[in-house]
């Protein structure tokens, strides 16, 4: 379970979480819409712990992340994937190396041939070529990088992960693709997820719940449905961008 109990951060003047409580439920996946600079990818660092809060809690596999020592937080951020917003690729080891980044140290240390076969499969996962593997993350596009960055988020068996913005700039076929792949990690192996998107018509088509957070608070909180027939003006304008502007923040 993830879950962020009260939880207030400010960067100088700017206040971008103001007492915000959010619970994802084992298994659960969760997309989190808002405006552009809202705190979303804010949010989704305080999950493991590379922001601390002002105030507040954030509890993760039963552990309080911003009071938890260095080997604790360790080894739940082993649990969690994370498909950063710009893929965050180490531009110094090759695709296969990045991949293997996602698995555990000692696994790493003990089964290399495992290791080998396990970024392989990922690779096919995300639908990229195993001669993708030798290449540097300048010799990709953006969209193949994205793809590398969710191939390490899920190369360790993760029972968490958090996804921000993993179909941006990716073509329908390819944001399809790893659409799927999110639908199947949580469906088939039970990860608990929250996806952080612009790609409304994706995003509903995996999430148990939406979070719409908005002027430092969310909200709304609900099923797809609920988010669909909601006539809170806010809502409609994410889920009808066509319609109406979408309000910022
Ligand atoms: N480390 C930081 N120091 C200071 N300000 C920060 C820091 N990280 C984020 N911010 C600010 O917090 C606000 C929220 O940022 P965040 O990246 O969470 O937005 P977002 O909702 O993910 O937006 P987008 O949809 O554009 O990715 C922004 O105003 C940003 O400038
Ligand atoms: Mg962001």
């Amino acid at each position: 379970m993830i879950e962020l109990i009260e939880v207030s951060k400010s960067f100088g003047a700017n206040v971008i979480l103001d007492k915000v409580s959010l619970r994802v439920e084992e298994g659960e996946t969760l997309a989190l819409f808002g405006p552009s600079g809202t705190g979303k990818s804010v949010t989704l660092k305080h999950i493991i712990g590379l922001i601390e809060p002002d105030e507040g809690d954030v509890i993760v596999d039963g552990v309080s992340i911003p009071n938890a020592g260095r080997s604790e937080l360790k080894r739940v951020r082993q649990r969690v994937g994370y498909v950063f917003q710009g893929s965050a690729l180490f531009d110094s080891m090759n695709v296969e190396e990045n991949i293997i980044l996602g698995m555990p140290e000692q696994r790493v240390r003990e089964d290399k041939a495992g290791c080998h076969e396990r970024a392989m499969e990922c690779l096919r996962l995300v639908n990229l070529e195993r001669q993708v593997a030798d290449l540097y993350p300048s010799e990709l596009s953006g969209g193949m990088q994205k793809r590398v960055a969710m191939a390490r988020a899920i190369a360790g068996h993760q029972a968490y992960l958090l996804y921000d913005e993993p179909t941006t700039g990716l073509d329908p076929k390819n944001a399809s693709i790893i659409t799927n792949l999110i639908a199947h990690l949580q469906e088939e192996l039970g990860v608990t997820g929250i996806i952080v998107t612009h790609d409304i018509e994706n995003a509903f088509r995996v999430s148990d719940r939406v979070a719409l957070l908005y002027e430092a608070q969310i909200h709304a909180l609900g099923t797809v449905e609920e988010f669909l027939e909601s006539s809170d003006p806010v809502v409609q304008s994410f889920v009808r961008p066509d319609t109406e502007s979408v309000p910022t923040a």
